[in-house]
C-alpha cells in the first residue's frame, strides 16, 4: 500500500518534531551542564528570571522575594538545582531552624547575611519563612546577594533584627576590627549575631569575643560543616546590648576602679605552659641566662594571634636599633605574619641619630619612670660584659635628680616620663601587646607602678631582664657592685608577674 499523500506529511513533520526537542533538549543539557551559574545567553534561555528575583540593590526599601521558591517546590534557576548547593542551603535550614527554636530568630525578622558566597544561607532563610532577607558580598550574585563590602556596610544603623555571617568569613578578613564594628553597628539593640568561626584556641577565642564590646555572649557551641573547607565550626550567638548599656568599647576596660585586671582562666593556663623560671642563682649569668632565650615559649607559637586590631612591640631600654629591636624581635620572635608597631624607648643620646633614617619605628628618647620629671642618668663608663656585647655604653641607674648631688661618676639629666600613663594612652585591651624592658634595676620602681594602675592588664608578654649584684664574669667570685637587688629579689619580681597571670619571661 502506497502512503497517501498527507500521511507522508504527517511523517516529515513528526521528523521535524522530534528533532526539535532534541535540539531543544541537546541546548537544555548544554546551558545546565556548561553555563552553571547563570542562565544569560541573550537568544535562549531556558529560565527567564521572574520579576520578583530583580537583584535587590541600593539602600531602598529590601523586596520580600518570595517568589524565589517555585509554586511545585521546585527551584527555578539553574544553579539552584546543584546538589551542592543543596546541600549547603539543607545545612543552614537546619542550623536557621535551631535558632528559631530557640527564639534568636523568627518569620518577621529583618536579616542580613554578610560575606555569602552565592548566598545559600540567604536562600535557607527565605525558604524556612524569614522573607525580609539580605545577603552581601564582595562580588553579586543577583538575585539573592548584592555587593558590598562588610567593612563599609552600606545600611543604615539599627536595621537588622539578625545578622548572620557564615562561612568563617571573619576570619579570612583583613579588618576584623571593622567587621565586627559594622555588623554591630547595623543590628538593631537587642537583636541577634551569628557567627561561624574557625576554633584555634582559646586565647584567640576570647581575642574574638573582644572584638564585639557593645553585644553579650548568648552561647556557642561546635556542629560539623557541610564540607572539607570547613569540617568543624564554632557557631557564636552575641546579643547586641541595649543602647543604655552601651559604653564606647575601650573605655569599658580601662574603667575599673581599683585599676585591677581580671585575669581569665586562659591566660593563667598559658603562663602554666611557660617555660619554668630559673630557680638557681647561675654562677655564669653571662651564660646561663643567655642561652635561656632558646628554652622560651613565645606566646605566638602557643597560640593564634589574630583578631586583634594592633600589634605592638615596645622595647623599653632599647640602646641600638640593631640591639634587640632588629637582631631578637624582627628575626626570631614568632609574628604570624602581621605588622608589629615597634616604640623605642631609650634616653640616652648617643643612640637617637641612627633611629632618624629608620622607618616603622619611634623612637621616644626619654627613660622610662614613674612620673614626669627630669632625672640624673649616670653613664657608666666601664658596663658589664653583657651589655658591652650589644654595643655603645652602658645606661646607667636612673633616679630623681634632687636625691643625690653627682659623685665621681659622670651624671646626665634625663627628662623621666610616666611610662605606666603612657602605655594606657597608647595601647587597648584589644590589642596584642610585646615588651622587652632593660633598665638597669629600674624594673623595680616600673613593674609594680604598672600593676598599680592596671596598665600591666594591656601587655600580653613580657621580656624582662631583672638586674640584681650578679657573679662576674671577670672578677671570679665577686658580685656586681652595680645593683643591690639580689637574685632572690628577681625571682620574687618574676614570680609575682607570673602568679598574675602575666606571661612574663626572664631576659638576659
Ligand atoms: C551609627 O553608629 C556608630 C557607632 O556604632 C556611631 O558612631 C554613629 O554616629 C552612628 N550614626 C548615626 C547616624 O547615628
Ligand atoms: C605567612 O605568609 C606566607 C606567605 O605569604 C605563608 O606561606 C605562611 O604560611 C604564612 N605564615 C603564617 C603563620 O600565617
Ligand atoms: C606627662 O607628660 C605627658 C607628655 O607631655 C603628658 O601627656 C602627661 O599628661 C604627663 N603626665 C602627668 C602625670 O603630668
Amino acid at each position: 500500500m502506497e502512503p497517501s499523500k498527507p500521511s507522508f506529511l504527517r511523517n516529515v513533520l513528526v521528523k521535524a518534531f522530534l528533532f526539535c526537542v532534541i535540539m531543544i533538549l541537546f541546548r537544555f543539557a548544554y546551558v545546565v551542564t556548561l553555563r552553571g551559574e547563570s542562565c544569560d545567553l541573550g537568544d535562549f534561555c531556558f529560565f527567564s528570571k521572574p520579576e520578583a528575583l530583580n537583584p535587590i540593590v541600593g539602600t531602598g526599601k529590601i523586596a520580600a522575594s518570595s517568589a524565589i521558591i517555585s509554586v511545585d517546590g521546585e527551584p527555578k534557576l539553574d544553579l539552584y538545582t546543584r546538589k551542592e548547593w543543596r546541600k549547603a542551603v539543607d545545612f543552614y535550614s537546619s542550623i536557621f531552624q535551631d535558632l528559631i527554636a530557640e527564639g534568636y530568630l523568627d518569620q518577621k525578622s529583618k536579616a542580613l547575611c554578610v560575606e555569602t558566597l552565592t548566598g545559600q544561607d540567604v536562600f535557607a532563610l527565605k525558604e524556612i519563612g524569614v522573607k525580609d532577607t539580605i545577603g552581601i558580598s564582595k562580588k553579586a550574585s543577583p538575585p539573592l546577594v548584592t555587593s558590598g563590602q562588610t567593612e563599609k556596610l552600606k545600611f543604615k544603623n539599627n536595621s537588622f533584627d539578625f545578622v548572620f555571617s557564615g562561612n568563617g568569613m571573619i576570619d579570612q578578613s583583613k579588618n576584623q576590627m571593622n567587621f565586627a564594628e559594622e555588623i554591630t553597628r547595623t543590628l538593631k539593640p537587642e537583636g541577634f549575631l551569628v557567627i561561624h568561626t574557625v576554633f584555634k584556641d582559646t586565647y584567640s577565642f576570647n581575642s574574638l569575643l573582644d572584638l564585639f564590646s557593645s553585644c553579650e555572649l548568648i552561647r556557642f557551641r561546635e556542629i560539623h560543616g557541610f564540607d572539607s573547607s570547613m569540617p568543624e565550626i564554632r557557631e557564636i550567638v552575641f546579643k547586641k546590648l541595649p543602647l543604655s548599656s552601651i559604653h564606647g568599647g575601650i573605655a569599658k576596660f580601662h574603667g575599673n576602679l581599683d585599676n585591677k585586671c581580671f585575669v581569665p582562666e586562659h591566660k593563667r593556663e598559658l603562663v602554666r605552659s611557660a617555660e619554668p623560671l630559673i630557680v638557681e642563682e647561675p654562677l655564669k649569668p653571662w651564660i646561663t641566662l643567655k642561652r635561656n632565650i632558646k628554652n622560651v615559649k613565645y606566646l605566638p607559637s602557643m597560640v593564634d594571634i589574630s583578631y586583634k586590631p594592633r600589634y605592638v612591640y615596645i622595647d623599653v631600654g632599647a640602646r641600638g636599633y640593631g640591639s634587640s629591636i632588629v637582631s631578637w624581635f624582627k628575626k626570631q620572635y614568632p609574628k604570624q605574619n602581621k605588622t608589629f608597631e615597634v616604640y623605642a624607648i631609650e634616653a640616652d643620646k648617643s643612640f637617637h641619630e641612627e633611629y632618624k633614617t629608620k622607618k616603622g619605628v619611634k623612637l621616644l628618647p626619654y627613660a622610662a619612670w614613674v612620673r614626669n620629671e627630669t632625672l640624673s642618668f649616670e653613664i657608666s663608663h666601664n658596663p658589664d660584659p653583657s651589655s658591652e656585647e650589644r654595643g655603645g655604653r652602658g645606661m646607667g641607674r636612673i633616679q630623681p635628680v634632687k636625691s643625690k648631688g653627682s659623685s665621681v661618676r659622670e651624671v646626665d639629666k634625663i627628662q623621666g616620663f610616666d611610662f605606666a600613663n603612657w602605655v594606657k594612652n597608647t595601647v587597648s585591651e584589644q590589642d596584642f601587646v610585646v615588651m622587652k624592658m632593660d633598665v638597669e634595676g629600674t624594673e623595680f620602681d616600673l613593674i609594680p607602678r604598672l600593676f598599680e594602675t592596671g596598665a600591666i592588664c594591656l601587655i600580653d608578654e613580657i621580656f624582662l631582664e631583672c638586674h640584681y649584684n650578679r657573679w662576674q664574669k671577670c672578677c671570679p667570685g665577686q658580685r656586681s657592685s652595680k645593683y643591690e637587688k639580689t637574685y632572690g629579689q628577681c625571682l620574687d619580681l618574676l614570680n609575682s608577674l607570673r602568679e598574675s597571670g602575666v606571661l612574663v619571661h626572664q631576659w638576659w
